[in-house]
């Protein structure tokens, strides 16, 4: 069976969805301390083959009693802390739950003898880039604190990687965004608390939910209207690719990167290849919604880099995965969420 940690987070709660409904016959175990993300998203048709424990991943004898009530073969690891700008504010709330928590989960899993993990790491592992699209052998200097503790995350899989019979997989995530559409209606979506995502504010803005107007931070980088470009991922498209990240490392020949002998893990950027600007996020959210956004130009914010965008022949290669939503269709999604959401 499989242990999924922040199941109830916007990415999380995508992969479960997506995950019981590949796999009909298969229940999991979710784990999640709810100090984000959200029991409703839980909430379905398949609930009744999730066994949820509400639990940090940090408190070593309740996961280690989750560990000896099931039979876990593999953990998706999508718990964690994500603003960045909060990361440079509170730095050490995030080494201590991105990292510590982590390691903590690590010990009682390898105690547990569960040796397949796939982590949700992030493009902010890479820190300014040197050129663009970023593959997967760019250098990882991040510049801010959340960038860090995925970095040393990944490198602590790679270290027990090498001294233990882990099996991992790192999927470098860019900028994740829409929502689960597969069924009539939008039953989940985003819901961050401060939102900090574009897609949502731009859609908050275009709905007259939001009282201010969209910030657009920096309009003069060196980019073709001088905001920033970004790779918008969609949620589902992260939750397959974290499908075939699992059968990849259950496979009986995965050897992982092939330029560390040893090592039996493999770092993977998941992101569409097609990089948007602000301006053109903003100018889809106003074709889908047929509304106007209403927008502020500000200042640049420190740690923007101008562009992030995403080079995924790994995961074309390796996982056999590509993405299926464009710019539009992502927004589309996160629209049709806005209109109906419960949480
Ligand atoms: N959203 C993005 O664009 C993006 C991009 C790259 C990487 N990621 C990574 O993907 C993962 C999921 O992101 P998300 O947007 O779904 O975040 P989210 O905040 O919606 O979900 C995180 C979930 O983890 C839970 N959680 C946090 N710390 C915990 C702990 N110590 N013990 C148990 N549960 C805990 C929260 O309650 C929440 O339900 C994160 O690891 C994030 O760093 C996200």
């Amino acid at each position: 069976m499989l242990l999924v940690t922040g199941a109830a987070g916007y990415i999380g709660s995508h992969f479960v969805r997506h995950y019981l409904k590949q796999n009909p016959s298969a229940e999991l175990v979710a784990v999640d301390n709810l100090s984000l993300g959200n029991l409703l998203s839980l909430d379905g048709s398949c609930n009744s083959r999730i066994h949820l424990y509400k639990t940090s991943l940090g408190s070593m004898d309740a996961i280690a009693g989750i560990f000896d009530a099931h039979e876990i073969d593999a953990v998706v690891h999508f718990a964690a802390n994500a603003y960045v700008g909060e990361s440079q504010i509170k730095p050490f709330k995030y080494f201590e739950n991105n990292v510590v928590e982590t390691l903590k989960f690590l010990q009682v899993m390898l105690a547990a003898d569960v040796k397949q993990i796939v982590f949700s790491s992030t493009c902010a592992t890479y820190g300014n880039p040197k050129y663009s699209p970023l593959n997967e052998a760019h250098q990882q200097r991040p510049i801010n604190t959340y960038g860090s503790t995925k970095l040393m995350i990944e490198e602590a899989l790679r270290a027990l990687s090498l001294s233990s019979q882990l099996k991992y997989a790192a999927l470098r995530y860019f900028n994740a965004a829409g929502a689960d559409t597969s069924e009539k209606g939008s039953e989940i979506g985003e819901s961050h608390e401060p939102e900090s995502h574009l897609i949502p504010l731009a859609l908050a803005a275009a709905m007259g939910r939001s009282n201010q107007p969209l910030k657009i931070f920096g309009s003069d980088y060196p980019t073709k209207d001088g905001t920033c470009v970004r790779d918008y991922i969609h949620v589902n498209d992260l939750a397959e690719a974290h499908c075939l990240a699992l059968k990849l490392i259950a496979s009986a020949d995965f050897n992982g990167d092939m330029e560390e002998s040893a090592n039996s893990g493999v770092a993977i950027n998941l992101g569409t290849a097609n990089g948007a600007t602000v301006k053109e996020v903003i100018a889809a959210v106003e074709k889908v919604t047929g509304k106007n956004v209403p927008c502020l130009a500000v200042d640049r914010r420190p740690g923007d880099p101008p562009e992030l965008v995403a080079d995924y022949s790994k995961a074309k290669a390796v996982l056999g995965w590509q993405p299926q939503f464009n710019l539009e269709q992502v927004v589309e999604s996160a629209y049709q969420w806005e209109l109906t959401r419960r949480y």
